[in-house]
């Protein structure tokens, strides 16, 4: 029976026996690579990805940090990585830190975070990464069941010097422990923290929360063997890994992202991970190009929000990079639309280098679909599903049919056999690649015809006036809902340039799905409101499209980035909507 193949991914027919073989023997599939990858049956993280390669290769390089300022740069040996989780380790032994309790990590991008993580991983204890981003109030209640908090005095992103210590102390006071990272080189190390705890294959490895874009942010916990098994195979499967990559994924460390295929995934197979800690167009908007030619990165990982900002406003310099290093492109977060693939893969990927555009969640441990063995792209696609995973469409929802994988969070249970609910609208083609629509509960339905947000906005994106939008329904007396479009411009517009983008809307989208998908309202705005991972928040501009008040006093901003733009946007909804 063919379990794996070194390049399953660029060959249809080997991906498929491959797939077909893990379906029909899923618990064979798995126990397979179980001891595959993990011989000695060792679940924990700190040895897989640190001890190992630092026994072995102590001098590769397992960090390159880079820094808000062009001047800040670190360069991290596995051997370093090691001496820095066990002196972390260590002050958390000290602290009377024990299997199973929750320590939550509070700090930027930088290799401390990562060390703290793999701390935690060495004794058993789970990590809960709050984004440093996050407020005291949201900080307070996302830290209540752990008994430290690990986090930094001092960080800069965006130009902006901030102090995660002070956050820290506003949300918990004297009430627990407080450990600072800053200085870690002091910290002496324990005997029992030289080596690491045993854990088993179902011990909870750590609890993060999800990022909140249509409901409430919801805490998911992940078992050591399973995510660590199901993230190396995504891993090294859909980006088709190899010994000497440089990876650059460019998500937070306190998304679900940043935990697989910053840290776990590539330090398991001892790769270089680099780590960047402000934002691409800070000082300039060439930050992830320069980080790309200098350190010869080879997969290239990151998110549409983030491609469509540079390609609005970096597009025009990119000749002075050097790309050729770069053997592979990633997406995750959102649908990719059509402009934003073409960008990427023309300007980044030079024509000559594959997007994975992958889709999964934070309860789901890793990719579910990725293009796996598309030897011919096809944008706007996650495409195929990764081994041992069924797919399937219901309602216009995604949804998987066991609950059997081993990155699935422990939070639901495998044995009541039971469909997987994945909230996503998904269609499939005549090949079986699937297209993500959108959230199901962003769906707008047009007399009775269920239009997803995805298909919609990439038309729009498409426009050259267009830098983003956001489609949302609103409710119309006779059709149920009507569309209303929320976009950002790539220059100033004035009313009649407006309003020729807009008739231009309502043209390409009658052309491309048909009347009743042409949009009825617009208006153009400063910026749109995301959560801190990027995903906008249709749901705030569907209360606002639809005229309802927003009560500025109970509203849970929380999970927005940018709230100040909502009153703003409010105003020119109000003023200056374009209707037909
Ligand atoms: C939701 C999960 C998984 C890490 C990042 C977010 C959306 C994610 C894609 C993609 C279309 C995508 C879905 C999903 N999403 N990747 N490639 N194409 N949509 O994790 O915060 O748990 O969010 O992100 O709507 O349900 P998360």
């Amino acid at each position: 029976m063919l379990f794996e193949h070194e390049l399953a991914w660029k060959d249809p027919a080997v991906y498929n026996e491959v797939y077909k073989n893990s379906i029909e023997h899923p618990e064979e599939f798995w126990n397979y690579h179980r001891h595959r990858l993990f011989p000695s049956e060792c679940f924990n993280a700190a040895y897989n990805c640190v001890d190992r390669h630092a026994q072995a290769n102590p001098d590769k390089t397992a960090i390159i940090w880079y820094g808000d300022e062009y001047c800040e740069y670190r360069r991290i040996s596995y051997r370093q990585l090691q001496i820095m989780t066990q002196k972390i380790a260590s002050e958390l032994v000290r602290h009377n830190v024990k299997k199973g309790d929750s320590i939550t990590i509070y700090a930027a991008i930088c290799p401390e975070s990562i060390a703290a993580m793999l701390a935690c991983c060495r004794i058993g204890a789970m990590h809960n990464v709050i984004f440093s981003g996050f407020s005291a109030a949201t900080l307070r209640e996302r830290c209540e069941e752990s008994k430290i908090v690990l986090t930094m005095s001092h960080a800069s992103r965006n130009g902006r010097s901030m102090s995660p210590l002070k956050t820290v102390l506003e949300a918990v006071g004297s009430s627990k422990s407080v450990i600072l990272l800053d200085h870690v080189d002091d910290f002496p190390i324990e005997d029992s923290c030289l080596s690491y705890e045993n854990v088993n294959y179902y011990d909870n490895m750590f609890t993060l929360y999800t990022s909140g874009s249509t409901k409430a942010p919801k805490k998911i916990c992940h078992c050591c063997g399973g995510y660590l098994l199901y993230t190396a195979m995504t891993f090294k499967n859909i980006f088709d890994v190899r010994e000497n990559d440089v990876h650059f994924c460019t998500s937070d460390i306190g998304w679900i992202t940043g935990h697989s295929y910053i840290v776990y995934a590539p330090l398991f197979f001892g790769l270089t991970t680099v780590i960047f800690q402000g934002v691409p167009t800070y000082p300039t908007v060439g930050r992830y190009w320069e980080i790309i030619e200098r350190e010869k990165v080879t997969i290239f990982y990151s998110a549409p929000t983030a491609i469509r900002c540079l390609a609005t406003v970096g597009g025009s310099q990119l000749d002075q990079y050097d790309f050729s290093s770069l053997r592979m492109l990633g997406s995750v977060g959102e649908p990719m639309d059509e402009a934003a693939w073409n960008w990427f893969f023309t300007h980044i990927g030079q024509g000559r280098c594959p997007i994975a555009d992958t889709w999964w969640q934070t309860e789901t441990g890793g990719i579910i679909l990725a293009p796996l063995c598309n030897l011919e792209q096809k944008p706007g696609f996650a495409s195929k599903p990764f081994f041992g995973i069924v797919p399937k469409i219901v309602n216009d929802e995604l949804v998987i049919q066991e609950k059997n994988w081993p990155g699935l969070s422990v939070n639901f249970s495998r044995e009541d056999g039971q469909c997987y609910h994945t909230g996503d609208k998904a269609m499939q083609d005549a090949d079986g690649d699937i297209k993500i629509l959108g959230r199901i509960d962003d769906v707008i339905n047009v007399s009775g015809h269920r239009i997803g947000t995805s298909e919609l906005e990439s038309i729009i994106n498409s426009l050259g006036e267009i830098e983003e939008c956001a489609v949302v329904g609103v409710p119309h007396r006779i059709k149920g809902q009507t569309i209303f479009v929320f976009a950002t411009t790539t220059t100033e517009l004035n009313q009649s340039q407006k309003e020729s983008v807009f008739q231009e809307m309502i043209a390409r989208t009658r052309e491309e799905i048909g009347a009743i998908a042409k949009p009825e309202k617009a208006a153009f705005v400063p910026a749109l409101p995301k959560t801190r991972s990027g995903k906008i928040k249709r749901n705030i501009l569907k209360t606002i499209g639809a005229r309802e008040d927003i009560n500025y006093d109970s509203a849970d901003f929380s999970s927005i980035v940018n709230p100040e733009c909502i009153q703003e946007i409010e105003k020119i909804t109000r003023l200056s909507t374009i209707k037909v």
